[in-house]
């Protein structure tokens, strides 16, 4: 008999027969995402789930006592509370590296968008208005040989500055708790604390995952830090950053603009004032956002998933959990 498991959303057809081949399933196949209760319905009698994002807390284990593996078709984990998982010796896993070039490349489209005031400049010109030769609303930042500062120099921070320093010249400097001496070697990239990397940065971007430490790891004392001209890029998670200090800090001048792929609250509020400021690119939390990212990004979940109901060991369990494999 084959384990059975439940697919949250919609998958390929390579990736639905994957876990076929493997598993007794049932697939989500609406087009919104599932509602809790048919989620909660649905994992009564499954040993795996495969889903883009779980809360799994006291809550959701109650409901499924037989589960041994939640797969999440995402690289960050802040929603599953590992203690308790490990406790009911549920396996968590997500999807790193496939999506981290994807996600460097927004990233640079965010720096250069808000750099060079794309998107506003785009609404403009969409308005029926044109360029005035040198007037200084038309005159904005330059990117190449700028400095960016990259608040946590894991796998997409590097992707980042192999960008930014051998396709734009950029002086990289980072903060983060260990070294990347492949960083320094290949990109010329600087570690520096926190503070240095506040001051010195043109751009400064925060690319670390959302624990309890990172949280509102950058507010108003930060902010503060920053050139007056420094613009703020992030595309990890809204709760890195304290919101109402970021808009306190764009109101007060005291840097210079923003692009932002996440926010504290998700969808955003409309009635956020950051969506009124023109010096704020924004988009709805798309950094993994390709079709063949998100294919491979399913694909992994899924082989993480087979190999989590049928006995072998997946190769991406959360590193909190890995001692259950
Ligand atoms: C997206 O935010 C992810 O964690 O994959």
């Amino acid at each position: 008999m084959k384990p059975k498991v439940y697919i949250a959303k919609p998958v390929s057809e390579k990736v639905e027969n994957y876990i076929a081949a493997h598993c007794d399933y049932k697939m989500w196949r609406g087009e919104e995402n599932i509602p809790k209760d048919v989620l909660l319905e649905e994992i009564q009698d499954v040993e795996g789930l495969i889903i883009p994002k779980a809360k799994v807390d006291k809550d959701f284990i109650k409901n499924a006592p037989h589960l041994k593996i939640v797969s999440h078709i995402a690289v960050g984990y802040e929603t599953l509370d590992t203690d308790l998982m490990a406790e009911h010796e549920i396996i968590g896993t997500h999807t790193p590296y496939v999506l981290d070039d994807t996600v460097a490349d927004l990233i640079l489209g965010l720096m250069l968008s808000s750099a060079r005031r794309i998107s506003q400049l785009d609404r403009y010109v969409k308005e029926g208005k044109w360029n005035k030769l040198d007037d200084p609303f038309f005159l904005s930042k330059d990117v190449h040989h700028a400095t960016l500062g990259i608040i946590g120099m894991g796998r997409i921070g590097e992707e980042v500055a192999k960008r930014a320093s051998l396709g734009f010249d950029m002086n990289v400097l980072y903060y983060n708790r260990s070294p990347r001496p492949e960083a320094e070697e290949k990109y010329g990239a600087e570690k520096k604390t926190m503070e240095q990397v506040l001051k010195q940065s043109d751009f400064v971007l925060t690319m670390v995952p959302l624990t309890d430490e990172t949280h509102h790891l950058i507010g108003e004392k930060e902010f503060k830090m920053m050139k007056k001209d420094a613009i703020f890029i992030n595309p990890s998670r809204g709760n890195v950053v304290d919101e109402p200090a970021l808009i306190q800090a764009l109101e007060a001048n005291e840097i210079g603009g923003a692009a932002l792929d996440v926010f504290e609250t998700e969808p955003v509020d409309p009635g956020n004032p950051l969506l009124t400021m023109d010096n704020v690119v924004t988009t709805p939390h798309i950094g993994s956002a390709t079709a063949d990212a998100r294919e491979a990004m399913a694909m992994k979940a899924a082989e993480n998933l087979v190999a989590g109901v049928t006995g072998g060991k997946p190769e991406n369990v959360v590193k909190e959990l890995s001692h259950l494999v």
